[in-house]
């Protein structure tokens, strides 16, 4: 099975509209749990095998990032072997880490294990300003100091300090995650960090160095005391299915109708959904692992005002999927959008096709139509892709959508998903 995708040149989606959703699928391993968990291989030289990893662009470039530092990976199905291949190497090439914002994670663990280290500095991306300060600013405080140079980040280890209190000023998946990956492999240093993120997928990156090893307290609350050990070991650990796509597909289907079934969902991962979907009255199950969505008239749903927030709260990363099911309820909805205050640039798009969605700072007011129509559209990022690709199988009509690469970031096998619900689409470089 050929594993590596490489997205050079944007392909398109031709879509036509309106069609029904039915079908069963299962949800992959999570996109945001495996990268930070492949970035803390890098703690120790031995064997890890991890299950359940979904085979996306994202996952791949953090191979390719892994292989630079020096580690041998192999694919077995959906499961990776992750080897020691030579030293740790501590300077990486400038583009991956460029491509994928989540790389970043990997400048503190390989200064911790070789003094130094040099990575490119992410970049933004189009859904808003993505700075690493507090990354960096908390790497202080554990005894890293950085600067940055020719668009790398140099750091070096300076000291080891023996309590550190870190609090956050804002509750970031990446810095929670970038500074646990550190903390655990400072000898002797008690850590605690504040105002965390508190997300299934720290929790899932916390039990994995657990099973490596490492000493951790209070995932999965604000709160996270971190005891330093000497060494990690290798371990064998499966990742937790991915909430994101589950949301997008469960909203997939309430646009749709008929009926879908998801299985592979842990509830307590998309119970922010299940609560919007109780109040716009969206007909749902969940029994066990299963989610089972069962359309009713759309005309029969009700607005709601949503606002995203950490976890857990409404995810940011389900909010423009979301705009696109709103957009076709009667009456006034809204989003008001509280962790990327930017992450507007679908509007526009559902807009073209006869949406009617206004923002006024950093909320999108959403008067509900009857009914969308097919058109030429662009892609700008991961989750505008898939809001688009709902809006244009309920649409009438022809859409094209430009640039839609992206999605294979973040949904794996997505024709093959489609196709078991029934669903048509054109895909073409
Ligand atoms: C993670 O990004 C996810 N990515 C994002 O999912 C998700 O949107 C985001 O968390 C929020 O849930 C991965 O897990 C790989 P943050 P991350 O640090 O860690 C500000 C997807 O579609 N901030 O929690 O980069 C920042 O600008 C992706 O799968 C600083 O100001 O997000 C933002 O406003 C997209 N300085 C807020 O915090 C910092 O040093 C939250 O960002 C760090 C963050």
């Amino acid at each position: 099975m050929e594993h590596r995708l490489e997205i050079e040149t944007m392909g398109k989606i031709k879509v036509v509209g309106p069609q029904k959703a039915y079908g069963e699928i299962t949800i992959s391993g999570s996109k945001n749990s495996a990268l930070p968990i492949l970035a803390a291989t890098l703690l120790t030289d031995e064997e890890i095998i991890l299950h359940n990893i979904p085979n996306l662009a994202d996952v791949n470039t953090m191979i390719e990032i892994l292989e630079n530092a020096g580690k041998k990976v192999s694919w077995e199905e959906s499961s990776l072997i992750i080897k020691a291949h030579s030293n740790i190497n501590s300077v990486l090439p400038y583009g991956p880490v460029r491509r994928m914002r989540a790389s970043f994670n990997v400048l503190g663990p390989l200064t911790i294990r070789n003094g130094y280290a040099k990575v490119a500095l992410p970049g933004g991306c189009s859904i808003g300003v993505r700075p690493v300060n507090f990354h960096l600013e908390g790497l202080k405080k554990l005894g890293i100091e950085s600067k940055i140079e020719h668009g790398f980040t140099h750091s070096k280890y300076t000291r080891t300090p023996e309590k550190v209190h870190v609090s956050l000023p804002f509750p970031s998946v990446g810095a929670t995650e970038h500074l646990i990956t550190t903390a655990v492999l400072l000898e002797n240093t008690e850590t605690i960090i504040t105002n965390c993120a508190q997300e299934p997928e720290i929790v899932d990156l916390c039990n994995f160095l657990i099973s490596m090893g490492a000493r951790i307290e209070g995932h999965g609350t604000s709160n996270i005391k971190i005891y330093g050990v000497e060494k990690l070991y290798g371990t064998e650990y499966k990742i937790i299915p991915d909430r994101i796509e589950a949301g997008t597909y469960a909203i997939l289907g309430a646009v749709l109708g008929e009926k879908i079934i998801l299985n592979n969902v842990i509830e307590d991962h998309i119970f922010s959904l299940l609560d919007i979907f109780e109040k716009m009255g969206v007909n749902y199950k969940m029994e066990k692992n299963t989610l089972t969505i069962e359309g009713i008239s759309r005309l029969e749903l009700s607005p709601v005002d949503v606002e995203t927030a950490t976890f857990p709260g409404f995810p940011t990363d389900l909010q423009p999927q979301l705009m696109a099911l709103l957009s076709l309820i009667p009456g006034r909805s809204s989003i008001t959008e509280n962790v990327f205050k930017t992450r507007f640039n679908h509007v526009d798009e559902l807009n073209r096709m006869g949406a009617k969605i206004f923002v006024e700072g950093n909320t999108a007011i959403i008067t509900g139509v009857t009914k969308l129509s097919g058109a030429p559209l662009e892609a700008t990022d991961l989750r505008a892709s898939a809001a688009l690709l709902i809006a244009s199988l309920i649409a009438d009509g022809e859409t094209i959508i430009n640039n839609v690469d992206h999605i294979f970031r973040g949904y794996e096998k997505l024709f093959e998903k489609l196709e078991k619900m029934n669903l048509k689409i054109e895909y073409s470089e």
